[in-house]
């Protein structure tokens, strides 16, 4: 709760990453209300029930309905989680025409209902289907951002924790760019605890060093393949990094998260949102941070944003 207002979140798209978020939602006691909206609104109604059956085991009471696109008119926060995933072999870019058509739709009904809040998009292409959000909503830039390379950035921070023997949460790297296959670590700007990753690899003394942490680098990259493999879908640690974000909106935390975000001139680029780190409180994106990448990693920058360019090209042609 902020103040007395209650922190309504409406999630739209109950599915495997909807519902591991709004169960991340309820164990962390995140919001007062979540309504589940869903085109299969008997899916929707059915995870309400079960999310709702939880609640005595969680921190503090969420309020779990199943409702309508009215319903968010009154809500701080809009999470969209609908649309196709990747079928094995499919990359995130090829759901594009399928989904950018999904969301153009769902985006209306949303501003019909008179929603003045702030919108999180995860649904795949995330960076594309956050800038249709952004042009189909008319809101400003700030109430407008996508997961971006957030669970990325928590694989990236996860596999180099498990490889140099230290808590994950001390590792300072991040993956920026597309959330996709032309994502990309930011070395040179990586730390560990408060010394530098270069620092800590020269004291290593360790040869393998390098070539192990590009070995970490590619299955990061290709992790949601290795996983969509095995399983069919990732959806855990997604609910899980969107719930992050939220707390980081909702608490007003000036969190530094890598989230979708439109870029207006930073890192050479505009009218694109692609993950970058970011500031994010009460307001949505408070500023996009302009890290220093050195000339291997603007030039990755750079194919990355081009690549999502075409595609947004392609969308509004
Ligand atoms: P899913 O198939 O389990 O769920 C999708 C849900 O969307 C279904 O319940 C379906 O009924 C609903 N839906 C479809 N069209 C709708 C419409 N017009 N209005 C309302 N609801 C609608 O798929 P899953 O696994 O939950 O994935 C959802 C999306 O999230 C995919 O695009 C996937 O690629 C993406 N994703 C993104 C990640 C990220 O890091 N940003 C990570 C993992 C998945
Ligand atoms: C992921 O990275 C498929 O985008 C999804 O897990």
């Amino acid at each position: 709760m902020v103040g007395n207002k209650i922190n309504r979140v409406v999630l739209v798209g109950t599915g495997a990453v909807g519902c591991s978020y709004a169960y991340a939602m309820i164990n962390q006691g995140i919001a007062e209300e979540l309504v589940l909206v869903d085109v299969n609104a008997a899916k929707a109604e059915g995870e309400a029930m079960d999310l709702n059956h939880g609640v005595p085991f969680a921190p503090s009471p969420t309020k779990v309905w199943s409702g309508s696109y009215k319903e968010c008119k009154d809500a701080d926060l809009v999470v969209i989680t609908a649309g196709l995933p990747q079928k094995p072999g499919e990359t995130r870019l090829d759901l594009v025409d399928k989904n950018a058509k999904i969301f153009k739709t769902i985006v209306r009904e949303i501003m019909d209902s008179g929603f003045d809040g702030i919108f999180l998009i995860a649904s795949n292409p995330v960076d594309i289907l956050t800038y249709v959000t952004w042009k189909e909503s008319g809101l400003p830039k700030e109430r407008v951002l996508g997961s971006g390379t957030t669970l990325d950035t928590a694989r990236l921070r996860y596999m180099v924790g498990e490889y140099l023997e230290v808590d994950t949460r001390n590792v300072h790297a991040a993956i920026i760019g597309e959330h996709g296959d032309t994502e990309f670590a930011v070395w040179s700007q990586a730390s560990i605890g408060i010394e530098s990753l270069d620092k800590v690899i020269e004291r290593r003394n360790n040869p393998e060093d390098r070539a192990k942490l590009d070995e970490i680098f590619v299955n990061v990259r290709d992790a949601a393949y290795h996983i969509i493999e095995r399983k069919g879908a990732t959806y855990y640690a997604i609910g899980m990094a969107l719930a992050r974000v939220t707390k980081a909106i909702l608490g007003n935390e000036n969190s530094i998260l890598t989230v979708s975000s439109l870029l207006e001139g930073q890192y050479g680029q505009e009218d694109l949102y692609i993950g970058v780190p970011a500031v994010v409180n009460r307001g949505g994106v408070r500023e996009v941070i302009e890290i220093d990448l050195n000339e291997e990693e603007k030039a990755k920058f750079n194919h990355s944003a081009k690549v999502l360019k075409e595609l947004i090209a392609k969308v509004y042609s």
